[in-house]
């Protein structure tokens, strides 16, 4: 299947390491990160599913919740569970999901045949309040991803999300954001009191709303 931005994300019932979920209600009205790592008991993997537990404050602080998935059975993923806490300082504070019939993996594309027909790839997918697919990121098994840069996309796509702004190149938290052309000098007045750069009529600047 082939999913695209904007789509929903495909609902589904997994076994995790937190128990049964069905994933839409999992979700709740709450953003989330369904990420896929390569195989349980590997090096880049054990690194990010560490990073990923440290970060946890920051998901939640922005309302996210993160669920992670490899076609490893459960008692694998908790078995490996004990060497992440044991390596990276943080046990797993989210849930894993058991995917070893690679049925969400197969919904969700996350297998490539010719980078490896038996493990999924480094897949990230950011969804929306609304359940509709916001990002899409994918990575070879050899790259370990930046979790910063994750929060930094969910950042900028909350931000458009709730002030009809865009981020331009290299923007992170607190720099000046772009007002989206849809948006009139008219209605501009009012949605951004503190005013902003005309630079040309399609790129016009302004403080970042919410600080
Ligand atoms: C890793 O997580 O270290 C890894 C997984 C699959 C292939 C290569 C590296």
């Amino acid at each position: 299947m082939t999913i695209r931005l904007g789509d929903e994300a495909p609902d589904f019932t997994a076994d995790t390491t937190e128990g049964e979920i069905h994933f839409h209600e999992w979700l709740g009205d709450s953003w989330g990160v369904l990420f896929s790592h390569p195989r349980d008991y590997t090096p880049v993997c054990t690194t990010e599913l560490g990073m990923a537990a440290h970060l946890k404050p920051e998901f939640d602080r922005r309302g996210v919740k993160i669920i992670g998935l490899s076609v490893d059975p459960l008692d694998s993923h908790t078995g490996w569970a004990k060497d992440i806490e044991e390596t990276q300082g943080a046990a797993v504070n989210f849930p894993m999901i058991a995917d070893p019939d690679k049925k969400i993996a197969d919904f969700y594309d996350m297998i490539h045949p010719n980078a490896s027909d038996t493990a999924t790839v480094r897949s990230v997918f950011v969804i929306g309040a609304d359940k509709k697919i916001k990002l899409m990121l994918t990575y070879p098994a050899s790259t370990g991803r930046n979790f910063d840069e994750i929060l930094r996309v969910i950042d900028s796509l909350q931000l458009t999300a709730k002030h009809s702004v865009a981020t331009p190149a290299n923007w992170k938290d607190g720099d000046d954001v772009i007002i989206v052309p849809a948006v009139s000098d008219e209605d501009a007045k009012e949605k951004f009191p503190k005013g902003w750069k005309t630079v040309k009529p399609y790129l016009r600047i302004t403080p970042q709303p919410n600080k």
